[in-house]
């Protein structure tokens, strides 16, 4: 641990679509952002398996809910306490806790979006202030709620003489450009799918959670009209703001696109389509803004997937492709620094939406804070 300076020490939680760990993060932002330590949190396969049930409809949801509310909330707990033991965090020197929350249900279009984990819970467990429910103020101003993490790209990567994108792949991807001209506002919005159809189609056919490095999707070969089908959604072509989530792109949409086909493809076909699919969905976002000079950084999980690289790197020549790693923060901390970041700024009374991202109204300060006990 830096012992150089005594500011201000925030912890990210983040807790993403793909249900793969909870990510935890203790970060400063002064004098200057520097990553502190992270810690990864497995899910037991009893929250997993309950966090997956909530994804879909079903009987005695609100029961569900309130007990997975409470036991995602007691694992953030425990997440942000071995963060503090394992790296010897001094708890006075900790400011918040930004906890962005399991999302269950994301439906921009009516307005609403649910993310759970009970903060109160967490700053009861912890002794530390924690700020939760970061979304519902940007739908509450006529946003989306998502994505929120440009701002914090923005303060980060943003470069005076180069243009840039961050193209964050969860389970969901997400991008933000970041034009060299300061006057040229922050774009970003979700491309689609990231890892999640993939994710899905090898726990399906192989039982495996995910495909290391794309190795099952290089020994497919790509469908071309199970490609065309899935392109044809109307998402892919409306214009920002724009968010999904599992809601849209999940097993039964993948089922019923395959099974439309003519031919039975072999499942390694099928997933070498799908890596197709978030490949081009993320290349043709990033070439519609038509940016020269541009480097493109990658970030989460699917930052990883040698195969998916590969194929993004192709499809964005002649442009510069590269890791977040190279701008100093690792690619699996991205998103957790960011909701650290959020906290900072609420705590702060500053604003963490982009209005030209998200379509809210106007900045707004984002979350609800639960301090710690006097
Ligand atoms: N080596 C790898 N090869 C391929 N995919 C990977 C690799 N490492 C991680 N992933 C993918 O990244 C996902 C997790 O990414 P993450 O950024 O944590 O997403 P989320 O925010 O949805 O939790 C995993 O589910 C997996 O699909
Ligand atoms: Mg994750």
């Amino acid at each position: 641990m830096n012992t150089s300076t005594c500011a201000p020490i925030y912890i990210g939680l983040m807790s993403g679509t793909s249900l793969d760990s909870i990510d935890a993060v203790a970060v400063r932002f002064e004098p200057e952002f520097e990553l502190i330590a992270s810690h990864s949190e497995a899910i037991p396969p009893a929250i997993h398996a309950a966090t997956l049930a909530l994804f879909n409809p079903g009987d005695n949801e609100i029961e569900r809910l309130g007990r997975l509310d409470l036991e995602l909330a007691k694992l953030f707990a425990i997440a942000v306490e071995n963060l503090i033991r394992q790296h010897h965090l001094d708890r006075q020197q900790i400011a918040a806790i930004g906890s962005h929350g399991q999302t269950i249900r994301h439906r921009p279009e009516a307005n609403f979006t649910l993310q759970i984990g009970d903060p109160n819970l967490i700053a009861e467990r912890t002794g530390i202030t924690t700020i939760g429910d970061f979304r519902r103020r940007d739908m509450a101003a006529g946003g989306q709620g998502a994505p929120l993490v440009p701002a914090f790209h923005s303060a980060l990567f943003r470069h005076p003489e180069h243009n840039r994108v961050v193209v964050n792949i969860g389970g969901m991807a997400n991008l933000t450009i970041l034009q060299a001209s300061e006057t040229k506002p922050v774009l970003g919005y979700d491309t689609g799918p990231g890892n999640v159809l993939m994710d899905n189609w090898i726990m399906q056919h192989r039982q495996e959670s995910y495909d290391r490095d794309g190795r099952w999707a290089a020994q497919g070969r790509v469908q071309p009209q199970l490609l065309k089908q899935m392109l044809a959604l109307p998402y892919f072509c409306e214009p920002p703001p724009k968010s999904t989530g599992r809601e849209q792109f999940n097993l039964p949409w993948l089922e019923q696109m395959v099974g439309a086909l003519a031919v039975k493809p072999q499942p390694e076909d099928v997933q070498a389509t799908l890596l197709e699919l978030t490949a081009i969905t993320i290349a043709d976002a990033i070439n519609s803004h038509q940016l020269s000079d541009l480097q493109v950084f990658l970030c989460g999980g699917g930052s990883h997937n040698s195969q998916l690289r590969s194929r993004l790197s192709e499809l964005l020549k002649p442009h510069y492709l590269n890791t977040s790693a190279e701008l100093n923060l690792d690619p699996d901390w991205v998103e957790a620094a960011a909701f650290a970041w959020l906290a900072y700024r609420t705590l702060n009374r500053q604003s963490g939406n982009i209005p030209d991202v998200t379509g809210a109204a106007g900045y707004r300060p984002l979350g609800a804070i639960h301090w710690a006990t006097e």
